[in-house]
This record gives C-alpha cells, sequence and structure tokens, in this order.
C-alpha cells in the first residue's frame, strides 16, 4: 500500500518505518527542513532500540522517503497518517493548531479518496473537526479514521510490529476495509482489531493513560503507607500482582511518572472532562499524588541532612523520565534536581542515553559525569532517578571507595534492603522497612 505520514516526530517516524518494513511504500513530511535533510541522508532523529537498523535498510531499500512538500508527499498515497504534535495549551487542553492546519492543507491539495488517519492523541470529537477541516476546500469523497498508537519508548517497535490491540476508529466500510488490510500481518498472532466509532476511539487513548498514570499513583499511595505502617511494598505489590484482574504490570512505586504522555493525557482528560462541566475527580487525585511523589525522595534526603542541603555534593544516577531512552521530558529527576539545587546542594549526574538533553536544558548548573562511578567522587549521596540495567548490580567496592558517605537514596527499589544494610549502608528506597 501507499502510505503518507505527516509529521516524523517520535511517533511518525516509529510509524512510517514500520509499515515500510511490512513492504509498505512511505513518504514520510516534515516541515523542519534540516531534519528531513538528515533523515534522507540516513541519520535518524530519535533513540530507539531497534529502529535504526529497520530504517536504514527500508531507506536503502527505496520504501521509505522523506519530503518537506505535502503536496507531493500525499500525491500517491491511499492512506495518510497526521502524527502531530498536540502540545498542552495555556489551559492544559490538547492544542489542535497543527492537526487542524494540516487537514485544511490537505482539503486544498487532494484530488481523490484517501483515508485520513488521526494517529496523534487528541480530544474526543477531533475527528469530526479534522473532517469539516478538509471538506473546507475538497468537495470529494474521503473519510477519517482515529487510530491511537500505545507505544512505550524503548520497546516502540516492538509495541508497534506485535501490539496487543489496534483500535480503529470509523464509521465507514470502505475506510474499515483499508485499515484491516494494513494491519493485518501485525495481528497476525491473533491479537484484535478493534473496531469502533471515532469518539471510542480517541477516547480509549486517554483513558488507557490514565488508567495508568492511577495504578501508578495508586501503588505511590500504597508505599508511603507501607513506610508508615511498617510493610514492605514489594511484597504488597506481589500480593495484588497475582489477582489476574489486577495484573502484575504498572504496580512499581518510585518518584512518580514522567515522560510525554502521561501527565499531557492526565491533564487533556482533566480539562475535557471540565469543558462538559464533569469533575473527573480520580484523575485529579492522580496528579495531586504523583507531584507530590516526585519530590517524596527530596524530603528523605532532606531529613537525612537534618534539613541542611547548602555546600552538600549529590550523586545522581539516571535523568531519562525512563530507562532505555534519552527522553527527559517530565523527568522526575529534573524535578528532584531542581528542588535540590535550589536548596544548595550541588549535583553530578550520570545517565547512559540522556546527558545531552540534559545540558541543553540545564548546562553547567549541574556537573555531568563519564560513568556512574566517576559521579561518586567525594558525593555525600547518591540518588538513583532511573532503573537503567547497568545499575541494577554495580560494583559496590568501587562505590565505597568513592563515596564520601554510604548513603543511598534509591527512587527505584534497585537493591535489597538487608543487603544494602548488611554491606553498612544508609539506604532509603520506596514504601520498604
Ligand atoms: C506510555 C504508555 O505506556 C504508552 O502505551 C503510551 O502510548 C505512551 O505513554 P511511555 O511514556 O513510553 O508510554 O512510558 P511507560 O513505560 O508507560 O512509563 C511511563 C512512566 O510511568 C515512567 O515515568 C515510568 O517510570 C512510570 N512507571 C511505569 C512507574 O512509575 N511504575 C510502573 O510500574 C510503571
Amino acid at each position: 500500500m501507499k502510505i503518507a505520514v505527516v509529521g516524523t516526530g517520535y511517533v511518525g517516524l516509529v510509524t512510517g518505518t514500520c509499515f515500510a518494513e511490512t513492504g509498505n511504500k512511505v513518504t514520510c513530511i516534515d516541515i523542519d527542513v534540516s531534519k528531513v535533510k538528515r533523515l534522507s541522508e540516513g541519520q535518524i532523529t530519535i533513540y530507539e532500540p531497534g529502529l535504526e537498523k529497520i530504517f536504514l535498510r527500508n531507506l536503502k531499500e527505496g520504501r521509505l522517503k522523506f519530503t518537506i512538500d505535502l503536496a507531493t508527499g500525499i500525491s500517491e498515497a491511499e492512506i495518510v497518517f497526521l502524527a502531530l504534535p498536540t502540545p498542552p495549551g495555556a489551559d492544559g487542553a490538547a492544542d489542535l493548531k497543527y492537526v487542524l492546519g494540516v487537514a485544511e492543507d490537505l482539503g486544498k491539495i487532494m484530488t481523490a479518496y484517501k483515508v485520513i488517519v488521526d494517529k496523534s492523541t487528541v480530544p474526543v470529537g477531533t475527528a469530526d473537526k479534522v473532517k469539516e477541516a478538509i471538506a473546507l476546500n475538497y468537495k470529494g469523497e474521503f473519510d477519517v479514521v482515529s487510530n491511537p498508537e500505545f507505544l512505550r519508548e524503548g520497546v516502540a517497535v516492538d509495541d508497534f510490529m506485535k501490539p496487543d490491540r489496534v483500535v480503529v476508529g470509523t464509521d465507514s466500510e470502505r475506510a474499515r476495509k483499508i485499515m484491516g488490510d494494513l494491519f493485518a500481518p501485525f495481528v497476525r498472532q491473533g491479537n484484535p482489531i478493534i473496531y469502533m466509532d471515532e469518539r471510542s476511539a480517541e477516547l480509549t487513548k486517554y483513558a488507557a493513560n490514565s488508567f495508568l498514570a492511577t495504578k501508578i499513583s495508586f501503588m505511590n499511595e500504597i508505599a508511603q503507607l507501607c513506610e508508615r505502617m511498617g510493610a514492605d511494598v514489594d511484597m504488597v505489590r506481589r500480593g495484588i500482582g497475582s489477582d489476574d484482574r489486577i495484573g502484575k504490570r504498572f504496580l512499581f512505586p518510585g518518584i512518580g511518572y514522567g515522560g510525554s504522555c502521561f501527565p499531557k493525557d492526565v491533564q487533556a482528560l482533566i480539562r475535557s472532562a471540565e469543558e462538559i462541566s464533569y469533575d473527573f475527580k480520580i484523575l485529579k487525585a492522580v496528579e495531586q499524588v504523583n507531584a507530590h511523589q516526585k519530590l517524596h525522595m527530596v524530603e528523605k534526603i532532606e531529613q537525612y541532612f537534618d534539613h541542611q542541603l547548602k555546600g552538600k555534593k549529590l550523586a545522581c544516577w539516571g535523568l531519562a523520565f525512563k530507562p532505555n531512552t534519552d527522553d527527559i521530558r517530565e523527568a522526575p529527576a529534573l524535578e528532584m534536581i531542581r528542588v535540590l539545587l535550589e536548596k544548595g546542594a550541588s549535583v553530578t549526574a550520570f545517565d547512559p542515553e540522556a546527558m545531552s538533553n540534559v545540558k541543553q536544558l540545564l548546562g553547567d548548573q549541574i556537573q555531568y559525569a563519564n560513568s556512574q562511578y566517576d559521579a561518586l567522587n567525594e558525593a555525600d549521596a547518591l540518588i538513583i532517578a532511573t532503573e537503567w540495567s547497568e545499575f541494577r548490580t554495580p560494583d559496590f567496592e568501587m562505590m565505597e571507595a568513592r563515596l564520601k558517605s554510604k548513603a543511598i537514596f534509591d527512587g527505584r527499589n534497585l537493591f535489597d534492603v538487608k543487603q544494602m544494610k548488611n554491606m553498612g549502608y544508609y539506604y532509603e528506597s520506596i514504601g520498604r522497612k
């Protein structure tokens, strides 16, 4: 099939590359001239494990192309994916200016039937607005489909190639058939394509992310109780997770959720509800709990240092909002660092992938180490903010040799509490005795 993808951000690039990988001819369109040039020359613009290899292969074999010209890019395409940013506006609601702007442009240049697919996370009712925007200038036949993505950064290629489900929102038989054919290779293992109306599909995306964020905030509150009641959140997590109705995944307490999706989507759903005068009470609490959880470790650090952080040298392992990504959007580590700096501490950080992004944001407000161990030199304590695999079984002797004091504040529960005690560490984690 011939496909166009408008927007070569994270979702657009993964979507375009993975569709090319299954034999489709894909043209990706972006207004960023230098990005399109780099991509056309084989320079991948995002860090995502496994993506570069298939990106290069499909580029070489001519199934994947990049252009800045919307008209050329969509001219042959039967399906046009919109993978455009929907940043939160001043009031927290998703801003649709990019999506609707492109929809209007499409209306001006379309000459034949196409399926226009909303891949961006957009509020309920957007498909109707996209239809209207196209119809302003194009009077022929077309369909608009809502097809939200559920990709997790770090495993996005796998998530795309073997999705748990594909959600296709459309009331058109013709579009339904086209989308079914397109996604058939991805659901061979038997996972479903779930067809529904556009509005339900749009809400499904927000409901999925908000539910997962709720699960995390709930466990973060249980962890707070554990700390006060002398219980162990790891045990409680296992105890409840083995009930199928609850499920084992996404029950890990920590320093709060971050990333480009959960914070934005939770906020947007609260705002959407407000617009129809519905007070989404649970989600408001989820946000509050998360904001507090991001600073929970800072409270513990302050207590340890008797509220005297001035002049303290802290090491921080991990900056990315989660492992296997260089993404620092809404990363809890950065919020912690901001407050620690405010209170007079200095921070030396190490992250395997995210340091150059942080350098752009924070410059010399913090120091950057060449290795996880270098970060520890002369440090008064270590903070663990991201659960990169290489932090899980470190060389404790080497750590001891470098740290000025053997104190670890582990926001990701990487180590065994007893073992740390036996090794003589002052060890604080989340929700454990
Ligand atoms: C998420 C959704 O999972 C994906 O389906 C959606 O389409 C985009 O948003 P992503 O943001 O890449 O994906 O990260 P995810 O792996 O879901 O983690 C989100 C945040 O939750 C991270 O900050 C992570 O540390 C935190 N988290 C996750 C926890 O604190 N505890 C958990 O048990 C799981």
